[in-house]
């Protein structure tokens, strides 16, 4: 081959000469040339034979010239048999203990069960005071539950719009479904994966009423400009923070910027107590109404006659002293969740074809998990097989989040959100066509998103795992 011919020294290029088998290749090559230029190969001297046989054979061992030009090999993925990037699994968090077995022991010397009034209730409203400094609060029995008392308490009402995100839970707009409003879904930053609120103002229309921000992953969305809109075309702006336990948008906890603020205490969230919500206000028009539409439209504190109509989402002492409880847990969660999540994006930021999870400057995310996206021409694979890749290497990811946007559903598809009927649509109060709404970027992110889990008992050595894990699939399917 004509790599492998005798070429003189002067042939080399300055690349070639940087690797040390091309030098000793060549030193080889010169002991040979001049050895066969010498026409003396009945002389050969021992040892001349001895470092022109083994020239040969270590230039045929050798990679070729060009092959010794790439950049050195690439350490083997763990799919094929490589080492691990991730050296040690992580123990799950230990979420509860010795603090909520008081809090219960507690609550069963007590005479009633009931919320109202009740000393765990009283506890929990004040501990969640202090982490979100709202007026009026009303424990409640989930975030979907907290939502649906917020726009009823926005009234809500037979055609009027909601314009929130597609890429949330459902409970988002179950509330909004119930009270006969119209769910409007508005399309999303392509690196926050929050609203985009251009696009949310381009949806306003007469009918519209309320904005529900959706912290999506603990990432606050963008308050000044979602507010400055709300304000502009008077509506209500609701945060939807279920996924944002301990989130500061600009140093000011979220839940305080909108009107009306809605926590979830599901399972999987920050702090829990299996299920539950918090809903709280500090806007005299809404936050008196809070307890009546979580308590069946009755007024626990005046009494009196059924003034405004409600089902009975009310939270049981049981639960509130298990939330009150998981409160006094909370700062030390998202404080390592935010250090965790922050450094695996100075990490990988920078790396070709890999988008982090944008967080803007001063601002506080509690990553209740963590999504980077793939730029999918940047990569020989597609998304399963870097999930794979990266599940190999110990990197806990999985593709996506929920599989479609919300108005990508069958329900939403069929407008068939009460037994296969929706009768506003039927009696012309709104000409809502799921089939038609359009969220490109909101259908990219779910397309090219890896989500990586983050939790409080992970370390900065797991992470950094994590990090390289992503650097060596990222660089082995590099297109
Ligand atoms: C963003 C968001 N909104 C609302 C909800 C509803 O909360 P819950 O499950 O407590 O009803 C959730 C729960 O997963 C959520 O993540």
């Amino acid at each position: 081959m004509a790599e492998r011919q005798l070429r003189p020294t002067g042939d080399r290029c300055a690349r070639e000469e940087s690797f040390p088998s091309f030098r000793l290749v060549s030193r080889v090559r010169e002991r040979l040339n001049a050895f066969m230029s010498s026409n003396s190969f009945d002389l050969i001297s021992r040892r001349g034979f001895l470092a022109a046989s083994s020239g040969v054979v270590l230039a045929a061992a050798l990679p070729s010239v060009q092959e010794a030009a790439k950049p050195p090999s690439l350490p083997k993925l763990a799919l094929h048999g490589g080492e691990k990037a991730v050296k040690k699994s992580i123990r799950l968090p230990i979420r509860w203990g010795e603090s909520e077995r008081e809090r219960l022991n507690a609550m069963l010397g007590q005479e009633s069960l009931l919320y109202w009034k009740g000393p765990q209730t009283t506890l929990l409203l004040e501990r969640f005071r202090k982490i979100c400094p709202l007026k009026y609060t009303m424990n409640c029995s989930s975030g979907t539950a907290a939502l649906h008392i917020a726009v009823a308490a926005a009234g809500i009402g037979p055609g009027d719009e909601v314009i929130t995100a597609p890429i949330t839970d459902i409970g988002t707009v179950i509330g909004v479904i119930y009270q006969q409003g119209v769910p409007v879904f508005a399309d999303l930053g392509a690196n926050t994966y929050n609203l985009d609120a251009r696009d949310v103002e381009r949806r306003i229309t007469a009918r519209t009423k309320v904005i529900t921000a959706v912290h999506l992953a603990g990432n606050p969305c963008d308050m000044t400009a979602l507010k400055a809109i709300a304000d502009r075309h008077n509506l209500i702006l609701i945060e939807d923070c279920a996924q944002a336990w301990g989130t500061k948008y600009q140093g000011q906890p979220v839940g305080t910027v909108g009107h009306i603020a809605c926590f979830s205490l599901q399972n999987s969230k920050h702090v829990t107590c299996g299920d539950g919500g918090i809903v709280g206000s500090n806007d005299e028009r809404f936050g008196p109404l809070l307890q009546r539409y979580g308590d069946k439209g009755f007024d626990r504190e005046k009494g009196g006659l059924f003034e405004c109509f409600a089902t009975n989402y009310r939270m049981s002492e049981p639960q509130a002293a298990v939330a009150a409880a998981q409160l006094g847990r909370l700062e030390g969660i998202v404080a390592q969740r935010a250090r965790l999540g922050d450094l695996l994006t100075a990490q990988i930021t920078g790396l070709a074809g890999i988008r982090p999870h944008h967080v803007a400057s001063g601002d506080r995310c509690s990553y209740w998990f963590y999504m980077f996206r793939l730029s999918p021409s940047a990569f020989r694979c597609d998304r399963a097989e870097f999930v794979k890749a990266l599940s190999a290497e110990g990197v806990p990811a999985s593709a996506g989040y929920i599989p479609v946007p919300l108005h990508r559903n069958p329900v939403f598809l069929k407008h068939g959100f009460f037994n296969g009927r929706w009768p506003l649509r039927e009696t012309g109060l709104t000409s809502m066509d799921y089939t038609k709404v359009e969220c490109p970027e909101a259908e990219a992110i779910l397309q090219t998103g890896i989500r990586v889990t983050i939790h409080e008992a992970m370390t900065e050595e797991f992470i950094l795992g994590v990090a390289e894990g992503i650097r060596k699939v990222a660089r082995h399917y590099a297109a």
